[in-house]
């Protein structure tokens, strides 16, 4: 059973049930654990080591291990006679498209497409960047990589070309595979002009493009370097899939860190496969032949983990949906897939139902389908506000499971394990450490505090499989990002508290990182747009609330003196900056002109106690405040636009 009712959590204070025994187990049995995971995939040749810790901190597991990922999401299935069950539904609202994919289909589709890289000369470890809508033809590209060993790098379709540039300089891809275009809500949007942009700019240069020429858009090609998938595919020998090291890396996926430069996030093969095959009979609580829906996107992490790979290892059904929770066509979208496929669970960011709650908000539209498929909805990318959480748990009648995770982790640090024994919902709090994960609170300077005190959050090192073994060809960046703060764990970025029966929560970033609909930005990248306009002497971009998307990017920007143009079109035009070189995602939309910005007397710009006033918080003037005077003036600034109320 599961309840929220606080009279209900009797039997989480004692924490006896089969979730604290199986977690103590893989803290103190760790290797035997992972391997008895591991020996239910299928592997060329097993491992030397379950964990090597021969290079700690950087730890690797499985090595000496040779596996494929593709055959294990794929092949393995079709010989244990799954071939002919549905892998993969396309269910597309805004081109009004649902196709279904079965395992041998999908296999056959994807060596092929294997044999038209191969022709053109990708081969293991070369680089291949993915540029591509939320269309079937996206898993394909990255599990034909996967299938001859090519390392993806997907590249979320929302990113202007500069950030597509500094994907390519920094991962050099051999290729580029990629759509001519997205189709959001009712606007075609090309990919191919950004994508020429980005080539251009790039110093490193990709040899060829394959691309998929969508009804929507035919796009231009360039001769000699652009080919067209479709006729490639159609030449192409079917690939078979080649062994790599459990240790090579399956994937980087580039992700915001505090500066401009996205940090290269490296996923290996053997631990990658291992965690997220466990994790979804353990945490989701869905087996083989289960649908099971992740309403996010191939460019994050949530679509590498649960759209693509997760599912598919696992033998579900996974569906990709191309289209929004509200508006293809309303809010009552998500029931429908859910009840056309017959998806067991799903997995989304909180602001898909904020959206829907806030277009439906008596779930009124729920009732023109049989949901009684449905087992659960996970929420995770942000933080769950209660009041959302509790309008879809009343709504839906089914258990509503925050968990926590990044791009880094690749999949929960945290959550209910629900396939284990479902723990009492405590609300604000994704629940428990999942198995593997030693999480503790420390002070600034390491130390770990008691229950309930915050902090930062962190977890013992070595984390377990499927997450980070490093930054791609970076590991100083790797060693300074997270391990040096506080040695001996690995630093999460996050601020937060345990409580006194082994629950945590996740309360805020402990750095410029702000969540903005579920999509990672970086302040620090925003700044940095900003400050290159000719006007701007100094800048900051905050975190400012929002009823919807949870957070959205605010900037102040102080002129240069003698400037004189008007602050309107001053703004309009770093508006349409960040838009152009970070991309519409960002959605960086205001903007206010200050005199000065407050910082300490060393020099900081106190972003914090200014976020306090834009979101109506109290707040203490910081003692370091070099002039104190100053945060008046900015709760003015802020009021003239709507904040600090
Ligand atoms: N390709 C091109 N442009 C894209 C894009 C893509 N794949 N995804 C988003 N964009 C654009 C949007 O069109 C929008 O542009 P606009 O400023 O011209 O309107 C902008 O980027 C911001 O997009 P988004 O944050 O998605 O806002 P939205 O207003 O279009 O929709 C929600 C709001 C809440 C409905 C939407 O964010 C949503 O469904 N979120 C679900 C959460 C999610 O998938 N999170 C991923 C991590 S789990
Ligand atoms: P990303 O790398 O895009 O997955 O973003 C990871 C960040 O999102 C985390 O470091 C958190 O700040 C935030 N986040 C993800 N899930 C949760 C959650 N369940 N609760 C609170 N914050 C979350």
């Amino acid at each position: 059973m599961w309840a929220s009712d606080p009279t209900l959590r009797e039997d989480v204070l004692t924490m006896t049930g089969r979730y604290q025994e199986l977690y103590d187990r893989s803290m103190t049995h760790s290797e035997e654990f992972w391997a008895e995971a591991a020996q239910k995939l299928s592997w060329y040749k097993k491992w030397d080591r379950v964990l090597d810790d021969s290079n700690a901190p950087f730890y690797r597991w499985f090595s000496g291990g040779e596996v494929n990922t593709c055959f294990n999401a794929l092949d393995r299935h079709i010989e244990d006679g799954r071939g002919d069950q549905a892998a993969l539904i396309y269910d597309s609202p805004v081109t009004s498209t649902v196709e279904t994919f079965t395992y041998t289909r999908l296999r056959d589709e994807v060596a092929r497409l294997a044999g038209a890289l191969q022709a053109r000369g990708v081969t293991k470890g070369d680089r291949v960047i993915i540029y591509m809508p939320m269309i079937p033809q996206a898993a394909m590209a990255m599990l034909a990589c996967a299938r001859i060993g090519a390392i993806h790098s997907v590249v979320f379709g929302g990113f202007a070309a500069n950030e597509l540039a500094t994907r390519f300089n920094d991962a050099k891809p051999k290729l580029v595979m990629a759509a001519s275009c997205g189709v959001e809500g009712s606007r075609v949007i090309e990919y191919k002009p950004l994508l020429d942009r980005a080539i251009e700019r790039a110093d490193h240069k990709p040899e060829s493009v394959l691309l998929f020429q969508r009804s929507q858009c035919e796009a231009p090609m360039q001769d000699g370097r652009d080919y067209d998938w479709v006729v490639e595919c159609a030449k192409a020998a079917p690939a078979d899939c080649v062994p790599v090291a459990a240790t090579d890396p399956l994937y980087i996926l580039y992700t915001s860190g505090t500066t401009g430069q996205p940090k290269g996030v490296v996923r290996d093969n053997g631990g990658h496969m291992v965690a997220l095959h466990w994790s979804m009979k353990n945490i989701y609580g869905v087996e083989a032949g289960d649908v099971y829906w992740a309403a996010s996107d191939v460019g994050w992490v949530v679509g590498h983990s649960y759209i693509v790979y997760a599912p598919l290892l696992a033998g579900c059904t996974t569906i990709m949906y191309e289209g929004k929770p509200v508006g293809t066509p309303d809010a009552g979208a998500f029931w429908r897939v859910i009840s056309q496929h017959q998806v067991k669970v799903l997995f989304t960011a909180p602001t898909a139902f904020r959206a829907i709650k806030r277009d439906d908000p008596n779930a009124k539209l729920m009732g023109d389908y049989d949901l009684s498929c449905f087992e659960a909805l996970y929420l995770a990318g942000e933080r769950s506000d209660p009041d959302t959480l509790q309008w879809a748990e009343k709504s839906l009648g089914v258990p509503v499971i925050d968990h926590w995770w990044q791009t880094e982790t690749g999949w929960p640090i945290c959550a209910n394990p629900r396939g284990v024994e479902l723990l009492p919902i405590k609300y604000g709090s994704p629940t428990v450490a999942v198995c593997g994960w030693d999480v503790q609170v420390v002070d600034e300077g390491g130390n770990c505090l008691e229950r309930g005190k915050i902090g930062a959050l962190v977890a013992k090192l070595p984390l377990p499989p499927g997450t980070l073994p490093t930054l791609w060809q970076n590991e100083d960046r790797f060693k300074s990002s997270y391990l040096e703060e506080f040695p001996g764990y690995y630093a999460t970025g996050d601020a937060g508290f345990i409580d006194e029966d082994g629950y945590i929560y996740v309360m805020s970033r402990t750095d410029d990182i702000i969540n903005v609909a579920g999509h990672r930005l970086s302040t620090g990248g925003m700044e940095e747009v900003l400050s290159g306009h000719q006007d701007v002497a100094e800048c900051a971009v905050i975190g400012v609330h929002d009823d919807l998307k949870g957070q959205l990017p605010l900037g102040f920007v102080v002129l240069k003196s003698g400037v004189t143009r008007p602050h309107d079109t001053i703004i309009a035009e770093i508006v349409a900056m960040v838009r152009d070189q970070i991309g519409p995602v960002a959605a960086f939309k205001q903007a206010t002109i200050v005199d000065r910005l407050p910082k300490t007397r060393s020099g900081k710009i106190l972003r914090k106690t200014m976020r306090s006033i834009a979101d109506g918080e109290s707040y203490n003037t910081p003692a370091t405040i070099d002039d104190p005077a100053i945060l008046p003036e900015i709760a003015d600034a802020l009021k003239e636009i709507g904040y600090a109320k």
